[in-house]
């Protein structure tokens, strides 16, 4: 596998390049066949040391990243914001530098603050992959997404693409929309007006009000989940209404293109965005999606992590 990248990070989608994005999707091609073998290991990254600091919760992105590093041989050591000294009053860039000084290769960081992992990534030497940072961006959750729809329709030029649920607050939308975007994707938007602005518009992404309009011809729907733990103020009447008119289910799904299919990036609030019986139609990615996230993770790591020849 040739290095096709020569970036220190990865802070979001925005920052790589169309030829960037298909070499880490085609290197996750070859990891993901890694994962198919009895041994599923291999000594890439051995000698090498990831910093694992997750300060907002995470199941996917946690568990995925620290399989893809054991995979890949590298060391990892893991720093939480309820069990560091962050308790105690130390703050998040001394706690960088502080694990930084135990000779760290790459950072994988997640937290509630936009902005807050591109300001870390120019304190450290080290590599560092942004694992979600409040609502800017999520470029490995995107990586993973668009090497769903790959595997699945072996292209990404002219599909149709809907996001539905919570745009507004969603950094998974907007590196997705800029992915699929370079890639040559059509992206709709579909929500409530307060969770789903026409200021969309303006990063390429059309915005529908209209479900039966919105869910017509498209080849991907993707739910999104209310995105509470960002959510203050009201953006919707009552759960109840939300269902109603934005939940995606069996009806909507009776009426989509063949060969369509629905994701979700998770966590799913079943019976809000997507209905319950989204779980066992065969439409369903979601877990493939979770499946993908070790490769791409793989991948990630490989081109972001420097290894002397
Ligand atoms: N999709 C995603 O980021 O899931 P987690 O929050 O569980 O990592």
């Amino acid at each position: 596998m040739q290095k096709g990248i020569r970036k220190k990070d990865l802070l979001g989608i925005e920052n790589l390049s169309r030829d960037e994005i298909i070499t880490i999707l085609d290197t996750a091609v070859s990891m993901k066949e890694i994962l198919t073998r009895s041994i599923k290991k291999v000594p890439t990254l051995r000698g090498k040391t990831i910093g694992f600091m997750f300060f907002e919760p995470s199941t996917r992105t946690q568990a995925s990243f620290e399989l893809a590093a054991k995979r890949l041989s590298a060391d990892s050591v893991n720093v939480s914001s309820k069990s560091s000294s962050i308790q105690k009053g130390e703050t998040i860039l001394d706690t960088l530098k502080n694990i930084d000084a135990m000779a760290i290769d790459a950072f994988v960081i997640r937290h509630s603050s936009s902005g807050i992992v591109n300001f870390l990534a120019q304190h450290t030497e080290a590599s560092v992959i942004n694992a979600g940072d409040g609502m800017h961006e999520h470029p490995t959750q995107a990586l993973l997404d668009i090497f769903t729809m790959r595997e699945v329709f072996g292209k990404i030029k002219g599909l149709k693409v809907l996001i539905a649920g919570d745009v507004l607050h969603s950094r998974v939308a907007r590196s997705n929309i800029i992915g699929l975007k370079k890639l040559g994707a059509q992206v709709t938007l579909f929500g409530p007006p307060t969770l789903v602005p026409p200021s969309f518009e303006s990063i390429g992404a059309s915005v529908i009000y209209d479900k039966n309009r919105a869910i017509k011809d498209k080849d991907i729907i993707m739910g999104l989940r209310i995105q509470r733990e960002r959510i203050s103020e009201s953006f919707y009447p009552s759960e109840r209404e939300y269902r109603k008119f934005f939940s995606i289910g069996k009806q909507e799904l009776s009426r989509v293109k063949k060969g369509a299919i629905v994701m979700h990036p998770g966590p799913v609030n079943w019976g809000v965005e997507l209905d319950f019986n989204v779980i066992r139609n065969n439409k369903n990615v979601i877990l493939n999606q979770v499946t993908n996230g070790v490769a791409v993770r793989m991948s990630v790591l490989y081109h972001f992590i420097k290894v002397e020849s």
